[in-house]
């Protein structure tokens, strides 16, 4: 595999063995002594077009704890903000080598187009409303370190469904991994369609007709933040409103299993989606779910830039330099070509959406 792109790139062998090897790098704190920086003399960029705190560190500094070099491009400070389309500024990079390249952008499917022009591996750290697919690998370990399994969970999805990038990728990991996930939110945050995500695998997704629904014998619940920067709409009648019916409190956290784990991808807004009392409280593995984030990063980046067996072939020109193999390939592992993605996306050079997405 070149890249890591999207949820439907994974294969349940392959979660299970980028999950297996994510918990060689725990805990952080003494890792680095011991691998002795598998990935010394690769470099790593990250292209960030929108805010992050986590996903941007975690990258960071799980690349630098497997010995790699980093360089942060601020897309505002780039050349993109001088009018440089998407496809010139990746073959710049491109020109410089980089092993490892890990996009966000407001846009889905730029990382997707982007990679297309590069022979290094590309990275999905979040495109538009689309996939945020290390989010779903960070949230599929969470689940697993706690219960010990994923197949047979009954997983409760809560908030903006429809902008909310990481609810796609964990619906569609979840349920390849044989969870039974239940979204719950306002009729207006659904995301119309996302049940047939689950088509072929074994677990299942249910739109519940109510909160208490999608709570009731939950193991884990997973809240979502409301993506202000992406509503054109009045989707509910104010903030206070929403934290009245859909906002996650003890007493409906009660409606789940006795001790079922509170998870949220982050940027929480307390007093919204979330009380403070129940991100706070003893069920919440808000904190563990960064902490797992690194790991797991370290697990995709040493996998992604040590199976080498496929070569690294941009789609649309010439790879520049030497050819690289010896490695071993991963089991699960396959070629872009053999695992296309299902969501058609489409963008122009500028990074625009070709079609009204
Ligand atoms: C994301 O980038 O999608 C975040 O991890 C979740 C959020 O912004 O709500």
């Amino acid at each position: 595999m070149k890249d890591f792109l999207d949820t439907s790139d994974l294969t349940p062998q392959l979660v299970t063995d980028l999950l297996d090897r994510a918990e060689r790098f725990l805990p952080l704190t003494t890792i680095a002594d011991q691998l002795g920086a598998p990935l010394r003399g690769k470099h790593l960029v990250t292209l960030f077009s929108e805010a992050s705190t986590r996903t941007r560190t975690s990258f960071e500094l799980a690349a630098k704890r497997l010995g790699m070099k980093v360089v942060n491009i601020v897309v505002g400070m780039s050349s993109l903000a001088k009018g440089e389309t998407l496809r010139d500024t990746i073959l710049t990079l491109d020109a410089m080598m980089p092993d490892v390249v890990v996009v966000r952008h407001a846009v889905a499917g730029v990382p997707h187009f982007m990679a297309r022009f590069s022979k290094a591996h590309f990275i999905n750290a979040g495109d538009g409303e689309h996939e945020h697919p290390t989010q779903a690998l960070l949230d599929a370990f969470t689940l697993r370190r706690h219960f010990g399994r994923l197949e047979g969970l009954e997983v409760a999805i809560l908030g903006d469904i429809c902008h909310s990038r990481v609810a796609r990728s964990n619906v569609r990991l979840l349920a390849m991994m044989g969870a039974h996930v239940r979204l719950g939110g306002p009729r207006t945050l659904r995301a119309p369609g996302i049940e047939h995500f689950a088509n072929g695998w074994s677990g299942t997704v249910q739109v519940s007709a109510s909160l208490r629904e999608a709570l009731t014998n939950a193991d884990a619940v997973m809240v979502l933040r409301i993506q202000q920067e992406r509503l054109d709409g009045a989707f509910f009648p104010s903030l206070g409103e929403y934290f009245a019916h859909f906002g996650l409190t003890s007493e409906r956290l009660a409606w789940a299993k006795p001790n079922a784990l509170v998870l949220h991808p982050g940027p929480i807004n307390r007093e919204v989606e979330i009380a403070s009392e129940v991100a706070d409280g003893a069920q919440s593995v808000i904190q563990k779910q960064v902490t797992h984030g690194v790991a797991v990063r370290m697990a995709l980046l040493e996998w992604l830039v040590h199976q080498e067996a496929t070569p690294r072939e941009p789609a649309l020109r010439q790879t520049h330099g030497q050819s690289e193999s010896g490695h071993q390939n991963a089991p699960g592992g396959g070629t872009r070509a053999a695992t296309t993605p299902t969501y058609a996306v489409s963008v122009t050079e500028r990074g625009q959406p070709a079609h009204g997405l």
